[in-house]
């Protein structure tokens, strides 16, 4: 049975998608930004600040060929940059999670705790360039998506919930 791989600008609700989508299937899902905290001992935050952005893709590069050789039947959430790495389409099912930047944004703002949230995120931490990040990925994660789902005005069970449902006809 095919992965089913979550992609998506940083804050679109992956990981909250694939804990959804757990609960409503007999499936598991994994996270590729911790399985990267977990093999270092150490956060995203402190990997980009000791070593670099660099350092970290070829550890999101490392993930995608051990997840295509070794893992199926799986839900993956991961990091919003991980959609450039070579293997992807081997992995799973590519499934695009998008809403408008300023949706995400606020959506963020708003949750309870925010500051927490821009912290963990080294490329979020300066407005302008997150959402210049944005504008130039998305024709990018449009181009590698199998599936391409809008996020906004949804609930995480809708999502879930619509995700499957695509998921079985594919
Ligand atoms: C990144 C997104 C982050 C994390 C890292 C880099 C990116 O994951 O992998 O900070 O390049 O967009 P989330 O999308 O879960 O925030």
């Amino acid at each position: 049975m095919k992965n089913i791989v979550l992609i998506g600008f940083m804050g679109v609700g992956k990981g909250s998608i694939a804990r959804a989508m757990v609960k409503k299937t007999a499936m598991m899902a994994l996270d590729t930004d911790d399985v990267i905290e977990s093999i270092e001992n150490r956060s995203i935050k402190a990997i980009f600040a000791a070593d670099g952005e660099e350092y970290f893709r070829n550890l999101e590069r490392k993930v995608a060929r051990w997840l295509k050789k070794n893992v199926t039947g799986t839900i993956i959430s991961t990091g919003g940059g991980f959609y450039k790495v070579p293997a992807l389409k081997k992995v799973g099912t590519v499934i695009l999670l998008n809403a408008p930047f300023d949706t995400i944004y606020q959506r963020i703002a708003a949750h309870p705790d925010a500051v927490k949230k821009f912290k963990k995120r080294p490329l979020f931490k300066d407005i302008d360039k997150a959402r210049a990040l944005y504008e130039e990925r998305l024709p990018q994660y449009l181009k590698v998506a199998d599936v391409v789902i809008d996020v906004s005005d949804k609930t995480v069970d809708m999502i879930a919930k619509e995700i499957i449902k695509k998921g079985k006809k594919r």
